[in-house]
């Protein structure tokens, strides 16, 4: 028998507006309650950073989550089917699609992230790997929605966003997500696998975002070298401590850069002063009781939601048809 032949990944890059990108990352820099979106995370250092996080003892979600679809491996495969385009989204460097290459059988794999170098990377190996799947990258901010339609098939499609990723909007821009998700799933067999982070004791959530190595310290401190080089500035990440706090009334916890010193950055042209203990929040983890997400998941106009869970319930892996 002939070996598949392999065809090389195609990534499509839709760019975004770099002086709108800018100005953003700026008001948010020069706002009184200063601000950077999380999605700056990702340079480089920030995804190995990540990848360092998931295997630390104290964060829970990527080891619950890899458990929950391995201890319903069989009826996951049942409800989400085989053979169909696989949509990964938030893919990185692409470390969890063997796991739906082995649960779901895709013959075809989408890889989705703001990330283009580090699909860029990932992609060609993962395809040398896998060479009967055909393979795509597609480089997307999707907090501005996902206008991907004529990167898809057409056909059956699953949707996967691991991770809690969903955590980091805001609830109605997590609703909004969900909702461009859902226009997607346009011909029957298609659907939504979503991995959320469950509410629990707020000091194993702090822990989460905040281990006693330091690793969650350094990724969010990576952040200020990354704006570095996009805004020209010259933050010093040491002079910011990292912190993390579980906040109740939004049931979210909360990453800050919390200035050690009283400092001046120049933004921008202006002259940006933070006061000693002054933050930079730099991301949200909202967490959802299971009738909340399964209720946003419904009012997106999914139907047939079916949720997964460990013994702990310490995570939720819901699917949505
Ligand atoms: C927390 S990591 C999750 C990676 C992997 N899917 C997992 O579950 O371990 C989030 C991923 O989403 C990507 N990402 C963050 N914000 C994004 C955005 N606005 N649009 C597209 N991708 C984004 C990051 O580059 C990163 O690869």
């Amino acid at each position: 028998m002939r070996a598949p032949v392999m065809a090389a990944p195609t990534i499509r890059a839709y760019a975004l507006d770099p002086v709108d990108e800018r100005r953003a990352l700026v008001e948010g820099l020069l706002a009184p309650h200063a601000s950077i979106s999380p999605k700056y995370f990702y340079d480089a250092r920030g995804g190995d950073l990540f990848a360092s996080i998931c295997r630390l003892p104290e964060y829970y979600p990527t080891r619950v989550e890899a458990a929950i679809l391995e201890r319903h491996r069989l009826a996951l495969r049942d409800v989400v089917g085989t053979r169909k385009e696989l949509v990964d989204l938030g893919a990185g460097d692409c470390a969890k699609a063997p796991r739906w290459f082995d649960l779901f059988a895709p013959t075809r794999y989408v890889a989705v992230d703001i990330a283009r170098d580090t699909l860029a990377r990932a992609l060609p190996a993962l395809a040398a790997r896998y060479p009967a799947v055909d393979m795509h990258g597609i480089a997307v901010d999707f907090s501005r929605g996902l206008d991907i339609a004529r990167d898809l098939r057409g056909s059956a499609a699953t949707f996967v966003y691991p991770g809690s990723s969903i955590g980091n909007f805001a609830p109605q821009d997590a609703f909004a997500l969900l909702r461009s998700i859902r226009a997607h799933c346009v011909v029957a067999g298609s659907g939504l696998l979503i991995g959320v982070d469950t509410k629990k004791d707020p000091a194993r959530l702090v822990a989460a975002y905040d281990d006693a190595d330091g690793v969650t310290a350094a990724f969010d401190r990576n952040v200020l070298l990354h704006v570095n080089r996009i805004l020209g500035t010259r933050f010093d990440p040491e002079a910011f401590a990292h912190v993390a706090r579980y906040d109740e009334t939004h049931s979210r916890i909360e990453m800050h850069l919390e200035a050690r010193v009283r400092q001046a950055v120049v933004i921008d042209g202006a002259t940006r002063t933070f006061e000693h203990g002054e933050r930079i929040h730099t991301e949200n983890s909202y967490k959802y009781a299971l009738e909340e997400f399964g209720a946003m998941l419904a009012h997106a106009g999914f139907g047939g939601v079916r949720v997964f869970q460990d013994d702990e319930r310490d995570f939720a892996v819901y699917y949505a048809a």
